[in-house]
């Protein structure tokens, strides 16, 4: 079997800290007049535009803000979609996508979002509509508490929009980084199978 590429989770266990570090100074170099020069001397709030599920979003930002706070308390209205759980990188519940790949908002500074096309799961459809991934969700009774539900959503829908006909071990391995508590798996990879095939023109 090719050898996989690093999952989100083993990418934090050994570069996390060093990538957050990078991604304030890159990010904040582009973020405007207000951002000081040079890495880590970042003080006060810098003006940023991030776009969030293809609108452009100008707001105020600390350097230290993450993805997810800013989602959930800076945005008006709040995108609440995207769970805090863990805070720390372990639970997959504040996945989103980032030009198209699972991110943990909770571990992305919302600077390194600058010039990236950031998806949440109230992005996935038009208002009162479900996409693929959603209505297969539904249909498989894939969620108890939902508290990881949107993340696994994300998860999947990034892997089955880079590729509808992922295997269940690829779409297992997207899902690498995503816990759930309740233990809803094997209804959550019925879901991804559903909604590959119907994302395949297979299955209506
Ligand atoms: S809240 Fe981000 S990984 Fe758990
Ligand atoms: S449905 Fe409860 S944690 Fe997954």
């Amino acid at each position: 079997m090719a050898k996989k590429p690093f999952s989100r989770r083993s990418f934090l266990k050994g570069a996390g800290g060093l990538a957050a570090g990078g991604a304030i100074g890159s990010a904040a170099q582009s973020a405007g007049p207000e951002a000081v020069s040079g890495p880590l001397r970042l003080s006060g709030e810098v003006e940023v535009e991030l776009s969030i599920n293809g609108a452009p979003r100008k707001l105020k930002v600390e350097p230290r803000s993450t993805l997810l706070d800013v989602l959930r308390t800076r945005l008006e209205p709040a995108l609440t979609g995207t769970k805090l759980v863990c805070d720390q990188g372990a639970c997959g519940a504040c996945t989103v996508l980032m030009d198209g790949r699972a991110r943990y908002a909770c571990m992305t500074l919302a600077l390194d979002a600058v010039g990236k096309e950031v998806r949440t799961v109230e992005g996935l459809a038009p208002a009162g509509l479900l996409s693929p991934v959603q209505q297969a969700f539904w249909e498989e009774d894939a969620t108890m508490c939902g508290f990881c539900t949107p993340g696994f959503v994300m998860s999947i829908t990034g892997c089955l929009e880079k590729n509808p006909a992922a295997t269940e071990e690829e779409v297992r391995w997207a899902c690498s980084g995503n816990l759930c508590r309740c233990g809803t798996y094997p209804h959550v990879f019925a879901a991804a199978a559903k909604a590959g095939r119907r994302m395949r023109g297979e299955e209506r």
